[in-house]
């Protein structure tokens, strides 16, 4: 650390700054210059795949020194200050490339999505760009060190954008030493609409044909995750240690597939969709003194659909920036599908669907 950055962190420089930090004005002199927030600039955007309405690009961004680095797998907030927004916009993207350090550049493969603004905004974006960062986030990573002995064999199986962290772990393993020769292979199954939607087709093709014991296994079209199929490509896949990532519907096959079994870890795309056939009663947002009848949909949903704007980030129930108090009523989980009737509770209103009446501060 810097005798610099020692001093624009110290209580002192911080009560001179007060109330708007020092930061705020580190940033008006150069957006790169930061003592406790994480800023990064784009220096360069890559397009993976042009699928029509959908297409993929890779971001290479360079962090503040205030990034303390990535665990492969790890994910990051992103807040744009898109044009003709008055509010800052955030989103979780997960990190594509290898394991980072501190203030080292890492990537970000992103899918722009016909509704997601900032997706889109992003998969456009120009080298210069400036975002607003989290520090990375998120429990979905390899071991601490994944070149070390140790390691049993591992299986990736990854659908659609899942393939990023995915990527990252395969990336990190190659890049520090991992040997699969030593009876550690290293599996990777993944499902893609069709071959000109794969990303990283090239990589993958060379991380196949390379002499590393990792196998690759591409499927495209109507192919669905099945558990004979991965029975017969990983006969001991319920003693291997698993990460699984993607769409709602490919993850809960594969959670049936290993039932309860602890080496199963899961990172969801999207949440599942909600069921509203026996959705009842009413949803009230007691701050804007407006009430609907409940949708059954996530309350997130229902605030927007009533003309609300509440902050969101992820809309996956990772970010927590959704976070509301429910004061009555019972919510269920989208994700779990776990319940709870605690009053003055607060949930995260992307993932929590009013089960009957409900009242949250909104
Ligand atoms: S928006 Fe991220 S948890 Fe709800």
């Amino acid at each position: 650390m810097t005798v610099l950055s020692t001093i624009a962190r110290s209580r002192t420089v911080a009560a001179l700054t007060s109330p708007h930090g020092v930061d705020h004005y580190l940033s008006r002199v150069n957006p790169m210059w930061a003592a406790h927030e994480v800023r990064g600039r784009v220096v360069s955007v890559h397009r993976e795949t042009e699928t029509p309405g959908a297409p993929v690009a890779t971001l290479t961004v360079q962090p503040t020194a205030t990034w303390r680095g990535h665990r492969a797998g790890q994910y990051v907030q992103v807040g744009l200050d898109l044009p003709g927004s008055a509010r800052r916009m955030t989103r979780c993207f997960s990190i594509s490339s290898a394991a980072s350090g501190a203030g080292e550049a890492f990537t970000l493969t992103i899918r722009s999505h016909a509704e997601g603004q900032v997706s889109r905004f992003l998969v456009d974006a120009e080298p210069g760009q400036l975002l607003h960062l989290s520090q990375a986030q998120g429990s979905f990573t390899l071991p601490v060190s994944p070149a070390t002995p140790g390691i049993d064999p591992l299986l990736f199986i990854t659908g659609g954008s899942g393939i990023t962290p995915a990527m990252s772990m395969v990336r990190t393993l190659l890049r520090d030493g991992y040997d699969g020769r030593a009876g550690r292979p290293v599996t990777f199954l993944h499902y893609a609409r069709s071959a000109e939607d794969q990303i990283f087709a090239g990589e993958l093709e060379r991380i196949a044909s390379d002499d590393n014991d990792v196998t690759v296994h591409l499927r495209y079209g109507d192919a669905v995750f099945n558990e004979l199929e991965l029975r017969r490509l990983v006969p001991r896949y319920r003693d291997t240690d698993t990460w699984a990532c993607g769409p709602a519907g490919m993850i809960e096959l594969v959670r049936a597939a290993y039932a309860d079994n602890p080496r199963l870890r899961l990172e969801l795309f999207k949440p599942p969709a909600v069921r509203t056939d026996s959705a009842e009663g009413a949803l009230t947002f007691a701050t804007s003194d407006q009430q609907v009848a409940n949708s059954g949909a996530p309350i997130l949903e229902q605030a927007e659909e009533a003309g609300l704007s509440p902050v969101f980030g992820c809309r996956m129930g990772i970010c927590f920036s959704c976070t509301a108090r429910k004061t009555e009523g019972t919510v269920r989980n989208v994700l779990s599908g776990a319940e709870s009737s605690l009053p003055d509770e607060d949930i995260q209103i992307c993932v929590s669907a009013p089960v009957g009446d409900c009242v949250v501060d909104l």
